[in-house]
């Protein structure tokens, strides 16, 4: 029987070792973690059976869940739970996590969701629980190399509500919520790595 052709995010196959290698410091000792926007659900289905120690809980929009459904059900494994409806600007699901992991959603939604999806994280977030966020933003006003001035250009063109977005302005948004950033990784392709705590 031939595989049925799954939606593909060819990003995914070229970021997720760099990703999976700080995943698996950070997350040594992490028990249970959310991802939002978990877009097709490659992520997930990569990393999750590399993680065992963990359960991996997948989200995305309604719009987009299917994709996500559609991974998994090829690709299961015993930590990937069945991806959660959730939208960063409605009502968030009732959890408690050590971790919340999101990659390449920052630049997508408006920065108004941006917002509250940092006003909504400590519902989910334990204390000392992390926020790892992977994705580019500009630092100090300045892109991380020439290319992502031209995608920023790009996602504007697509919606002007996107947009690559500030590290300080990410770190006012953390630090409203009780958060603090604890680091900031450089990762190929000009993209950062980025971890707040929430305080113990
Ligand atoms: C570029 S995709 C990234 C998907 C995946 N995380 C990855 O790295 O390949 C952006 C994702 O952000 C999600 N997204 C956009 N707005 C959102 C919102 N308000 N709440 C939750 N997810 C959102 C989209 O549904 C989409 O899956």
């Amino acid at each position: 029987m031939t595989e049925p052709k799954l939606p593909d995010a060819p990003s995914t196959a070229r970021n997720r070792e760099p990703i999976l290698r700080e995943l698996q410091r950070l997350l040594k000792h992490s028990r249970r973690v959310l991802e939002v926007g978990s877009g097709t659900g490659q992520h997930a289905v990569y990393f999750a059976p590399k993680l065992p120690h963990l359960s991996w809980q997948t989200s995305e929009r309604a719009q987009n869940i299917e994709e996500v459904r559609a991974w998994l059900a090829h690709h299961p494994a015993d930590n990937l739970a069945a991806p959660l409806e959730l939208d960063v600007t409605g009502q968030w699901p009732e959890l408690a996590v050590d971790t919340v992991f999101t990659s390449n959603t920052l630049h997508i939604m408006p920065a108004a969701a941006v917002e509250i999806f940092f006003r909504k994280l400590p519902q989910v977030l334990q204390p000392a629980g992390q926020l790892i966020v992977y994705g580019p933003v500009k630092i100090n006003g300045e892109y991380i190399g020439p290319g992502n001035a031209g995608f920023d250009e790009w996602l504007k063109e697509q919606d002007p509500l996107r947009g690559i977005r500030d590290l300080e302005w990410l770190d006012t948004l953390a630090a409203d919520a009780g958060l603090t950033r604890t680091e900031n990784n450089f990762l190929p392709a000009n993209n950062q790595l980025l971890v707040w705590h929430k305080a113990g």
